[in-house]
């Protein structure tokens, strides 16, 4: 049987990651997808740029709709990013009765529900592993593995440069801007750096999970972002004194009654035992609890080209094999067909309950720490352990770091709106969520 051609919308790292698994493992590929796989078009931006891969056999080009408007082609992989011109190519590819694979997170986050409507409509599969937490295969897992059970929460590290970041600027004490440098230099951060530091990556990943996990549709407005800018080395140090790791964590979990989900993306306290605490460097975990399985942990490089790549081919097999199914018989590509979507809510971060860890500038006085005692108890809020630390020389405030008991956020933000209010503190109170994932 002839093989199945392949357009490839850019040819940058995880593009010409794509192009060396395929044919470095074509033998094993074909005999698993039952075809050969073979791109024979391909965009680049720019034409005359060394690559990573051999380009022998594949005609290029910088029209990627060129590509997406040849009719010799079944599949398209977008591997471009971003939201436009990725949308139009997506929808063109679509509406021409190809099937897409894509790596394109930030597409599928908040177009996600407009392309798999005309997915639907056109019989064509979008499939989009690479686009969550790179080489690990979570949103297989998720939709195949774990389809017997309630999901009840699930909580990640999903973007690989803030870990990258976090960890090695606080535990190795390396220079931000140097940090930053290296992952951009090993093909991890996005275009827009910003993206993974201040945790729009982490979001565009959630949204996608939670769709997957709770069959709802994808809600990106909805998800409450937090980055790591705020974070300092003191906050690291002060946590490890309490026992605990400072993650970058995407969460969704149900809350209140149970008609009703959180999606947050944030700094988190976790206790140091735990395995999500010990994920460094670029590696990304993700941990899905059901009802029936319990927690389980997914944990793999979350970035770069070949790790990427795995995920990419991997769909590209599963593309193939389903050329013989009808499409309404196809393990869909949310957790849901469009006419059965979960009506479960999505709701404000106010109605999250976590313990916290704060941190303030408090004047070294008597009656400072009372008052803010004073004003947690008036919330109900209870303090698990207090560390005061040596002023900077010539400083006339102290750091006070407070861990408390579980509260709603609702009532810890008018507790901290107070705690802010006072005389004696001085600026912001640092507020970081403690998690514990078990
Ligand atoms: N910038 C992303 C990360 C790439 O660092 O995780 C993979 O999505």
């Amino acid at each position: 049987m002839n093989s199945v051609k392949v357009g490839l919308l850019g040819l940058g790292t995880v593009g010409s990651g794509t192009v060396n698994l395929l044919t470095r493992n074509s033998d094993e590929i074909t005999r698993r997808a039952g075809r050969g796989i073979s791109i024979v078009h391909a965009a680049a931006r720019h034409l005359d740029r060394a690559r990573n891969c051999s380009t022998e056999g594949i005609t290029l080009t910088n029209d990627p709709f060129e590509v997406v408007d040849n009719p010799e082609l079944e599949v398209i992989v977008e591997l471009i990013g971003g939201e436009e011109p990725a949308r139009e190519l997506v929808l063109r590819a679509i509406d021409s009765g190809k099937h897409v694979v894509t790596a394109n997170k930030a597409l599928i986050a908040k177009h996600g529900n407009e392309i798999f409507e005309h997915a639907r409509e056109r019989g064509v599969t979008v499939a989009f592993e690479a686009a969550v937490a790179g080489g690990i295969p979570i949103i297989k897992a998720i939709r195949e593995g774990l389809t017997g059970n309630r999901i009840e929460w699930l909580a990640g590290i999903i973007n690989g440069t803030a870990n990258f970041i976090l960890t090695e600027m606080f535990y190795e004490q390396r220079d931000f801007a140097e940090v930053l440098a290296e992952a951009q230099r090993l093909g991890y951060a996005e275009a827009d750096p910003t993206f993974d530091i201040e945790g729009v990556d982490a979001a565009h990943k959630l949204t996608i999970l939670a769709s997957i996990a709770f069959g709802i549709p994808l809600q990106f407005d909805k998800v409450h972002v937090e980055g790591i800018s705020h974070i300092t080395r003191d906050d690291v140090e002060y946590a490890e004194e309490l026992g605990y790791r400072i993650k970058h964590l995407g969460i969704c979990r149900h809350h209140g009654s149970g008609n009703g989900i959180v999606l947050r993306v944030h700094p988190t306290l976790l206790p140091s035992r735990q395995l999500l605490a010990n994920v460094n460097g670029v590696m990304n975990a993700v941990m899905v609890s059901g009802d029936a399985v319990g927690s389980t942990l997914y944990y793999g490089p979350g970035a770069g080209s070949e790790p990427t790549a795995s995920a990419v081919v991997a769909d590209l097999v599963d593309v193939v094999r389903e050329f013989n199914l009808e499409p309404e018989n196809r393990v869909p590509y949310l957790a849901f067909q469009s006419h059965a979507l979960s009506d479960e809510t999505v709701l404000a971060i106010g109605a999250v309950e976590t313990a916290y860890y704060l941190r303030m500038q408090a004047l070294d006085e008597p009656g400072v720490l009372a008052d803010v005692t004073r004003i947690l108890g008036n919330f109900g809020i209870s303090i698990e352990a207090i560390l005061q630390k040596q002023p900077a020389p010539e400083a006339d405030h102290v750091p006070v770091i407070l861990l408390t008991h579980r509260v709603k956020e609702s009532q810890m933000n008018q507790a901290i709106e107070q705690i802010e209010a006072l005389g004696s503190i001085q600026g912001r109170v640092t507020r970081i969520r403690v998690e514990n994932l078990e």
